[in-house]
């Protein structure tokens, strides 16, 4: 047996040898590996063989066999390198042309955007963290200090799931603001806290130049014994300097958020006018940024932290509108329009 399979080795091999063109490989193949060839039906008997035999035979056809598929791999690429070859002498291909270029991806401007937050408040000491876009009624409201009559549900206009419990509430929404992964973060972490939370957020609206249902927020937010109000500025006014530039004037003002007390809001020097007053900052200088404030103590004690010894600072803001308004883009629908022209630009 083993001399036949020696000879059926050495047989094929010269059959291999002889071949010039690659479409004869194929039914070398077939004859010599296929399904109904003399190894295959050698290798398929093995079981019958007695014990010493079957191992030795085994051990060897299984050798011849790799032997024929590698020299089949080289007989193939050698003949396909002489084709080519061929082809250049004969003029059919010019080798000298350059290759042609793949296309190259890159990331979506907001990705970049959000990549650049991140990275600058990664450097503070903060971890980024992401919750569910489907969220339950009370992480993106209740845990917040806005219960359910509460007015600040109307300025967000909430798209609802339509799963119903069994007394006919529906408890599920697209989130409407990150601040539901603070208010997550809260429950299940011990400070010190130090997060930032990216991602969609949703509201029930129609599209125009400055509104779009789908857009991208990030929050962050302080937990630690001994935070106060200068940890917040401190922290956001580097931000603003690391992002807008170092001599960009920034300022801040009282504002009011359920989940915050007190709140603020944080606005830089406008980019365009440089604090004269134009269209875009709507002739006051200044373009508002994000919220901020101080973590309600009953936001801190729902989530299980005692606001005797805890205090801490949270902030949030869009993220459109940051590319917008250092590029002087127009449109926000822009960035979600799939149109290449525009967002290779980035
Ligand atoms: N969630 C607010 C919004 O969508 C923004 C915000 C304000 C977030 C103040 C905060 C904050 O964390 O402290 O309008």
């Amino acid at each position: 047996m083993l001399q036949q399979l020696e000879e059926l080795e050495l047989n094929s091999l010269q059959e291999l040898e002889g071949i010039d063109h690659i479409k004869e490989l194929e039914a070398w193949r077939v004859r010599h590996l296929g399904k109904k060839s003399e190894l295959t039906k050698i290798l398929r008997s093995l079981a019958t063989f007695p014990f010493e035999e079957r191992k030795a035979v085994g051990a060897f056809a299984n050798e011849v066999k790799a032997k024929l598929e590698d020299s089949l791999e080289q007989k193939s690429q050698a003949l396909r390198e002489a084709q080519l070859i061929t082809a250049a002498k004969v003029g059919h291909i010019d080798i000298t042309l350059p290759g042609r270029p793949f296309p190259v991806g890159r990331l979506h401007p907001i990705t970049q955007t959000l990549h650049e937050i991140c990275d600058i408040f990664v450097s503070m000491g903060f971890q980024v963290v992401e919750g569910p876009e489907v969220e339950w009624d009370y992480y993106n409201f209740e845990a917040l200090n806005i219960p359910k009559e509460h007015p600040a549900r109307d300025t967000m206009s909430t798209s609802w799931v339509d799963f119903e419990t069994d007394s006919g509430e529906r408890p599920m929404l697209l989130r409407t603001h990150t601040t539901s992964v603070s208010a997550r973060i809260i429950e299940t972490t011990q400070p010190p806290i130090r997060v930032v939370e990216p991602g969609r957020v949703y509201r029930y609206e129609a599209s125009d130049a400055t509104h779009t249902p789908m857009f991208y927020q990030i929050d962050g937010q302080v937990v630690d014994k001994g935070i106060t109000m200068a940890e917040l500025k401190g922290t956001l006014y580097e931000f603003a300097r690391r992002f807008f530039g170092e001599d960009r004037k920034v300022r801040f003002r009282c504002d009011y958020f359920p989940f915050v007390e007190p709140g603020v809001e944080m606005a830089i020097e406008c980019l365009v006018c440089g604090g004269k007053g134009c269209r875009l900052c709507g002739n006051t200088g200044w373009i508002e940024i994000l919220g901020a404030g101080m973590t309600h103590p009953q936001v801190l004690e729902r989530g299980g932290l005692d606001p005797e010894v805890y205090t801490g600072f949270a902030f949030g803001m869009g993220i459109e509108r940051l590319p917008m308004l250092r590029y002087g883009i127009d449109d926000i629908r822009l960035f979600y329009g799939s149109d290449l022209r525009f967002l290779r630009q980035f």
